[in-house]
């Protein structure tokens, strides 16, 4: 069986600095990258900008700088964003990279050769801020259903022939229920294709910010058949021959935040068929971050920039919170209160607070050492200790929740590993023996140290700094976290010498 694993972020618009919501999406991706990879898969995770379109022209313009220019600086603040959050992308495609521009173009003629472009003239409503068509029937007060202005175009179009896979698509949905998820949004996309495909207006002649239409160069491709063509793009397309192509497509999956369901669900594997190319495996779609209830936007001055917070609290506890708080596929709620909650309440308390007391007192009582049992006491303690006989069942079930994208439950079943170490600490006293039977106390100490090290290792998707520092601590300084280190043969070996503890989670105020 193939363990290769391919996971795309959605190609982020450059219209304006990256915000909250956008470093939620790529986060995510990366927990599912990182978890992959420590599982074994050969994981390819691809981020990236959408450069091209309407918007984008207009906030150059808005800015005063030439669009290339206004392009480039905004597109180095994701990336920047990729380093500050330490994202594991193993590539960032921008649609003006030239390997795009050229892929999406190749792209055009396969549909165009394979029938399923025409000329012909539009005349409808057009959201700029969505870069979207919309129909009248969803126009409502005068805007589009996501409540963006629209205007009326009329122009000179390539239309692509949505239509003629109305019963194609259903057809798959029907084969794949699980091709959208959650479930509700699959059901979402079934009813919208129902209701009958109209064709799709996929060229503009009213700017000249995109790529321009093979053979016909007063026309730009619309912006979302050239962004959705990233996800191939990015894998050398064309080059179906290419080593990454044959590796990674088909995608396993493709993460979406809500509003860009249907781009994903309904056109991108509508204009995959039409080239003869397979469909990615899912769409994963998210919920939206509200900001203390309210939706975020610059005119009510709520938009968080993820910067300036993991400047402010730390990068893991920024990482942390954001998959913790919100129950995957809905929307969250940020709020100060429910960040420092969950900060002080788990990281510091729980995690950070088991690992500074466990280990400091091992460096004070064990010289420093993981406690020196018996190399044959670590079997019979595996075979005794429910602690440490709960670690694989415990594993099975954080992994259970990856793949049923209930993330933040994931991180639920592994707190709960800290807190039986925190009573296990307390329940057995382990500073009370050091007079009274100190091999006693060192084989507790030693159960302990275990448990943090598969802690860290479980954790390690999530909060890789921390986790990597824990393990520091304990001495050890794996080239690559993987969960076959949660067997029993890569316990720690007794006497080798750890390194003094410090604090890894501060309490907030
Ligand atoms: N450029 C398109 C995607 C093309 S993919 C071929 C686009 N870009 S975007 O920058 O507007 O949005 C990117 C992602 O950020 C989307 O998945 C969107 O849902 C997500 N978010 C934007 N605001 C958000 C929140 N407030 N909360 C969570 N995610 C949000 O759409």
């Amino acid at each position: 069986m193939s363990k290769n694993f391919y996971i795309t972020t959605p190609i982020y618009y450059v219209n304006d600095i990256p915000h909250i919501g956008s470093a939620y999406t790529t986060l995510v991706c990366d927990v599912i990258a990182r978890f992959k990879r420590a599982e074994g898969y050969d994981v390819k995770f691809l981020t990236g900008t959408d450069e091209h379109g309407q918007k984008i022209e207009n906030a150059a313009k808005k800015n005063k700088q030439k669009t290339i220019d206004f392009v480039n600086q905004i597109s180095e603040r994701f990336k920047t964003l990729c380093k500050v959050m330490n994202f594991s992308n193993d590539d960032f495609i921008r649609t003006t990279d030239l390997r795009h521009k050229k892929g999406a173009i190749e792209f055009w003629k396969r549909l165009k050769d394979n029938g399923y472009i025409y000329k012909g003239e539009y005349s409808g409503w057009y959201a700029v801020k969505d870069e979207a068509f919309y129909a009248d029937s969803e126009i409502k007060d005068g805007k589009a259903p996501t409540g963006a202005e629209v205007e009326w175009v009329t122009e000179e179009s390539y239309f692509f022939k949505l239509s003629a896979f109305q019963e194609k698509l259903l057809a798959f949905y029907k084969h794949n229920p699980d091709f959208v998820y959650p479930k509700s949004r699959m059901n979402e996309v079934i009813k919208f294709v129902e209701q009958g495909l109209e064709d799709l207006s996929i060229s503009r002649t009213s700017f000249s910010w995109g790529i321009p239409v093979p053979g016909d160069e007063k026309h730009v491709m619309y912006v979302w058949l050239d962004a959705l063509t990233n996800y191939i793009t990015a894998l050398g397309f064309p080059n179906t021959e290419s080593l990454d192509y044959k590796k990674f497509w088909p995608a396993d999956i493709h993460m979406v935040g809500k509003d860009i369901t249907r781009f994903h669900a309904i056109y991108w594997p509508a204009f995959l068929m039409a080239a003869n190319i397979k469909l990615p495996k899912q769409i994963v779609s998210h919920g939206w971050w509200l900001i203390e209830g309210e939706k975020m936007s610059k005119s009510l001055g709520n938009v968080i920039n993820p910067i300036n917070l993991v400047q402010e609290y730390g990068l893991d506890e920024i990482r942390y919170y954001l998959i913790r708080e919100i129950p995957f596929g809905q929307d969250g709620n940020f709020s100060n209160t429910t960040l420092h909650s969950r900060i002080n309440g788990e990281l510091a308390n729980k995690i950070g607070n088991l690992v500074q007391r466990t280990l400091t007192l091992v460096f004070k009582n064990c010289d420093g050492k993981i406690p020196q049992i018996q190399e044959s006491l670590i079997s019979q303690v595996y075979d005794s200790e429910e602690i440490l006989r709960n670690i694989k069942t415990i594993c099975h079930q954080v992994r259970e929740k990856i793949d049923q994208h209930q993330y933040n439950k994931s991180l639920d079943i592994i707190l709960k590993l800290a807190e039986r170490a925190n009573e296990y600490i307390d329940e057995k006293a382990p500073w009370s023996l050091k007079e009274t039977d100190i091999e006693e106390m060192k084989k507790i100490l030693y159960v302990l140290c275990e448990v943090i090290r598969c802690l860290a290792v479980l954790l390690w998707p999530f909060i890789p700094h921390s986790s990597e520092k824990i393990l520091h601590f304990l001495g050890l300084n794996y080239s690559e976290v993987t969960f076959e280190t949660l067997h029993q043969k890569f316990a720690l070996i007794p006497g080798q010498a750890i390194n003094k503890p410090s604090i890894i989670f501060k309490k907030i105020g």
